[in-house]
């Protein structure tokens, strides 16, 4: 074990909001990058819930071996109403203080690190942020810790339907997650050759749904799979069915709602790379002495963003792949 040559010695570590595969490969991460650098590191179960409960475990190199991978987060996570009040960031910051925690590691998506920022400003904790959320919705990062496994898994279950689908020469909705962010929507869409993509970031005329349904169909298809993003317009594809299956009645309009299958599973190569990675660059952009950031990789290098910045606004789509999606249907 190294001695660091910053203040820094122990931190926290807590998994919060939403789970995403590879969430665990990046509490490995950050566990084995502290140890190698004579830091000591407590974790808090259910997120900011088990900081506020004092639930703590302390973790070592061997207590994080033959996780990453596995989906689902070992350290649990939870979305604390208790926290987004003054009096729980309180009760937080004292189980913090009392262990000399110097320094509180976050492995969540935009609404964690909202709270990390407000307990930092109220409370002195030095805080590093690690985007892990299968939305893909955080700015400062190319991808998020998760994505790219909902992704796969997502399109495996469109190559599925589109056998079953062609089979009986039906049309089905499928939707997908993805409440205010339509990423997997969009890629999905474009991986699993649907005919169309709905997305929470375009507004959804039913009636023009219908016409280009309509058109495909006309034309030598004799089937249709149509991805809709949780948080589209239309309320999602049980609601969309409803208005459409009147006019489609020869292709027996069939729903099928993927859910959180999205969020489980083992993560794939490129997640658990991407955790590791960032896993390790939080605990390096600490002992820097940053704080108040989140770590990301961009064109395939580290980059900070101020933790203000990334929870200001939401990710855009790539509006290319959205004209890709559209040129290839
Ligand atoms: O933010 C990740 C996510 O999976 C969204 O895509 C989805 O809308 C939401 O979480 C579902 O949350 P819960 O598991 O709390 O229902």
């Amino acid at each position: 074990m190294l001695e660091n040559d910053s203040d820094l010695k122990a931190i926290a570590l807590i998994t919060s909001g939403g789970d995403s595969p590879g969430m665990n490969a990046a509490v490995r991460a950050v566990v084995r990058a502290s140890v190698q650098n004579g830091l000591k590191v407590y974790a808090a179960y259910r997120g900011y819930q088990g900081i506020i409960d004092d639930d703590f475990v302390d973790l070592g190199t061997h207590s994080v071996s033959n996780i990453i991978q596995r989906g689902g987060t070992i350290l649990k996570s939870a979305r604390s109403s208790e926290f987004r009040t003054p009096e729980g960031r309180e009760k937080a910051a004292v189980n913090l203080k009392k262990r000399d925690i110097d320094a509180l590691v976050v492995i969540g998506g935009d609404g964690s690190f909202t709270g990390a920022n407000i307990i930092s400003e109220e409370h002195g904790i030095n805080v590093v942020g690690i985007p892990a959320t299968i939305d893909n919705d955080i700015i400062g990062t190319d991808e998020t810790i998760g994505y790219d496994t909902a992704l796969n898994t997502a399109m495996d279950a469109i190559d599925k339907i589109r056998d079953t689908a062609d089979a009986h020469e039906r049309m089905f909705l499928v939707e997908v997650m993805g409440r205010d962010a339509g990423f997997i929507a969009l890629e999905t869409s474009i991986a699993g050759g649907a005919e169309l993509a709905l997305l929470p970031e375009e507004l959804t005329n039913v009636n023009e749904v219908k016409a280009l349904l309509k058109n495909m169909l006309q034309e030598q298809k004799r089937s249709s799979l149509v991805v809709v993003a949780e948080g589209d317009e239309t309320g999602g594809a049980l609601k969309l069915a409803e208005r459409i299956k009147d006019d489609f009645t020869k292709y027996d309009v069939k729903v099928c709602i993927l859910g959180h299958i999205q969020r489980g599973g083992a993560p794939t190569a490129r997640d658990r790379v991407l955790a590791s990675r960032l896993g390790a660059a939080a605990v390096k952009v600490l002992l820097e002495g940053h704080s108040r950031i989140m770590v990301g990789i961009v064109n395939n290098s580290l980059k900070i963003t101020p933790m203000r910045v990334a929870v200001s606004k939401k990710k855009n789509l790539d509006y290319a792949l959205v004209q890709l999606a559209k040129l290839l249907r």
